[in-house]
């Protein structure tokens, strides 16, 4: 019998969910999986035809276990080098990618797990499962964008707590702190992150990908540079034809259906 591979692609109308699919070890990222989702996001990210991108887990147990610590322990130095380097290549492409991305959390997520979920949009969490950088813990240190994109999100103050004390924190607490977006009653991650993909795609494809751009520039950038910016961004859905729609819609008082043109 063929082996499982290790990430699934399935697409949905305009959304394209990518599913770790190594539910026996916790989805946990190997070189295998690493490279199966660079290539496929690499698809994806000039497929006008995808207006967002979902990424979950199989299994009910974890989102992702992070890096696989049993690969792990057979590398030698170089090669935990050149792993770290694509884990972190992942989360670029990933946090890169011009759709809106949304990280369904169906279960735990630790280390490179929480990483992949931090270079999404949007997290939604199952609300019995915890998230963590839990790296220090192995004396090692989140290396895949953790330390980076952490503080962005929730503040310095709260990244250092996570992250020194490699905490395991409880959903709750997670919506909270700002860590995730959503919750999602247990067991129903998916039913959740289906619909809150349905509430992101009734605003335009074109202008979610703008907006994505010009908020993304924004964090890193003077404010001067970042309104600057924002205009770029704007100019490029002026000549859309989903922006005429839109406000044919709002004429007729009807919901507009846009093409993504
Ligand atoms: N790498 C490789 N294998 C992993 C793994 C990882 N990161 N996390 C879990 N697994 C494996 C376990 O070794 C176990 O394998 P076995 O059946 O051969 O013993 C299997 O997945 C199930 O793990 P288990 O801990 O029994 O599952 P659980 O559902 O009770 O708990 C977690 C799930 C994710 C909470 C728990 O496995 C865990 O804490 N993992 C480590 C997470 C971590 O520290 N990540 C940081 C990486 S930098």
């Amino acid at each position: 019998m063929a082996a499982e591979p290790p990430v699934l692609l399935e697409s949905t109308g305009r959304v394209a969910w990518l599913v770790l699919n190594r539910p026996e070890s916790r989805n946990a990222l190997n070189r295998g999986t690493i490279h199966a989702l660079r290539e496929t996001l690499a698809r994806l990210r000039e497929d006008g035809e995808i207006w967002a991108v979902a990424v979950t887990g199989a299994g009910e147990r974890a989102f992702c276990a992070g890096a696989d610590l049993k690969e792990r322990r057979t590398m030698n130095e170089e090669q935990v080098q050149d792993f770290v380097a694509s884990i972190r290549g992942l989360m670029d492409d990933l946090a890169s990618l011009p759709q809106p991305t949304v990280a369904v959390m169906n279960g735990a997520a630790y280390g490179g797990g929480l990483e992949m979920a931090l270079a999404c949009d949007l997290r939604i969490l199952d609300e019995s499962a915890s998230v963590g950088l839990t790296e220090t813990s192995l004396a090692i240190l989140p290396g895949a964008g953790g330390c980076a994109r952490l503080p962005r999100l929730i503040g310095l103050a709260r990244a250092k707590e996570l992250i020194l004390l490699a905490r395991r924190v409880p959903a709750r607490e997670a919506l909270e702190m700002g860590l995730i977006h959503r919750l999602a009653p247990a067991g129903g991650a998916r039913a959740a992150g289906q619909a809150l993909l349905e509430e992101l795609l009734r605003n335009g494809p074109l202008a979610l990908r703008a907006a994505k751009r010009a908020l993304e520039a924004a964090v890193d950038l003077p404010l001067a540079e970042a309104l600057q910016f924002e205009q770029v961004c704007y100019r490029s859905i002026i000549p859309t034809e989903d922006r005429l729609e839109a406000l044919r819609a709002f004429a007729e008082k009807r919901p507009p259906r846009f093409q993504g043109r």
